[in-house]
């Protein structure tokens, strides 16, 4: 399983590719707003600056919602960086953009997925990956794990290379889930990929073996 993290903040994510388990990173334009980025030239010099610190896979979304407005932010986001992978919406135009970017060799990631029927469709134009969002679906009471599953299965059946990528992971258990049904993918915030560390009887464990080895030795050297 791939791990991805969801942020534009470059702090967050060298930290997590410090940790030695990061194989991306996912922006959207909230994310980009988030850290005060704006103006093409920032943007630009945002992702680049993201491109320098990880080793692959850097989501970078368009904001034009027309083919033509698509395909040419599309290019100019791919020419920054082989590690781009262009985000498009699942909007026609967006479907149409996919395939245009698929016969380019240009990767990209369909986002704002929330039904098999759109990763379906996201499939059959070429995206590289596709992105259901699990906890805006859990958020109006629909479980966003379950859309997972049913597209992991989809895939499945007719050997689909798409990647899923779980979206909008809210905490640890998303994460585990995500992974014991078969997603290739889940970007999540830092906070998440932290928590997978924690377990109280690990640090109980620890200070235990520390404090008997403390004491082993002061008896040696007593
Ligand atoms: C993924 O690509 C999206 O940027 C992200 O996961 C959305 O998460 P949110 O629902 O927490 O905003």
């Amino acid at each position: 399983m791939k791990f991805f993290i969801d942020t534009a903040n470059l702090e967050e994510i060298r930290e997590a590719q410090d940790l030695g388990v990061l194989d991306g990173v996912t922006t959207n334009p909230s994310l980009m707003a988030k850290e005060g980025i704006s103006g093409e030239e920032n943007v630009r010099s945002h992702y680049k600056a993201i491109c320098d610190i990880v080793d692959n896979n850097v989501s970078a979304e368009v904001i034009a919602t027309d083919f033509e407005g698509m395909v040419r932010e599309g290019e100019e986001l791919a020419a920054i960086d082989d590690k781009i992978v262009v985000k498009v919406p699942m909007i026609r135009d967006g479907v149409k953009a996919l395939k245009h970017f698929s016969n380019a060799g240009i990767r990209t990631n369909c986002t704002l997925i929330f039904s098999a029927g759109q990763a379906i469709l996201a499939a059959k134009a070429g995206a590289n990956y596709v992105s259901p969002f699990i906890g805006r679906l859990d958020d109006v009471s629909t479980n966003g794990i379950e859309l997972i599953a049913q597209i992991v299965g989809i895939y499945d059946n007719y050997g689909f290379t798409t990647e899923v990528l779980a979206a909008s992971v809210r905490h640890t258990m998303h994460l585990i889930e995500c992974a014991e049904i078969g997603a290739d993918v889940a970007t999540c915030p830092l906070k998440v990929i932290m928590g997978l560390l924690n377990h109280p009887l690990t640090d109980k464990g620890l200070a235990q073996f520390l404090a008997d080895h403390k004491k082993a030795n002061e008896q040696v050297t007593a």
